[in-house]
């Protein structure tokens, strides 16, 4: 039995040890937000968050995620900045990629509030998009930076008044 933490609710699972993370997520568990592609890490849309990492699901044995915490996008129930961003942004065009791309960008913002435009790159370029969405999901990000800050530190706004 395996047993990990999925999107802060404990889950068990009798799947085989080497069966891909994506599969029991989507499968068994019924999260359909994480897609399948490549299946051989290479394009990012199975990407989902392993201890706050993001890792390549496809490529990902359920095994390994035994005791510890997989979060997926609907974790981010729509109210991540990265999420509104989008939409003012209007990134997606087929959308098959853009969960696996908030998913990475998350990462990304969470131990980076303020990036560059080259570590944005940097961070995102193993992240494919067939509809070749990348200069507004650049734009989507840098718009979601500034707010990102209170998101991860709610307290963030009230630091500094009783300095
Ligand atoms: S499906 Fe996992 S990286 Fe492509
Ligand atoms: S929006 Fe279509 S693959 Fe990225």
């Amino acid at each position: 039995m395996i047993e990990f933490i999925l999107n802060g609710n404990k889950v068990q699972t009798d799947a085989a040890a080497d069966t891909p993370l994506v599969w029991v997520i989507r499968d068994e568990f019924g999260l359909k937000g994480t897609k399948f592609g490549c299946g051989v890490a290479m394009c990012g849309v199975c990407t989902v968050h392993i201890d706050g990492n993001a890792i390549r699901s496809c490529s990902y044995p359920v095994s390994a995620a035994n005791g510890k915490e997989v979060s997926t996008i609907e974790s981010l129930n729509g109210e991540h900045p990265l999420q509104s961003a989008w939409v003012e942004e209007q990134v997606p065009q087929c959308g098959y990629c853009q969960s696996g791309q908030i998913m990475q960008a998350a990462t990304l913002l969470k131990s980076n509030p303020n990036p560059t435009d080259e570590e944005i790159v940097n961070h995102m370029n193993s992240n494919y998009c067939r509809c070749m969405a990348y200069t507004r999901i650049k734009k989507a990000i840098k718009r979601a930076a500034t707010s990102s800050v209170e998101y991860f530190d709610p307290n963030a706004s009230k630091k500094g008044e009783n300095e």
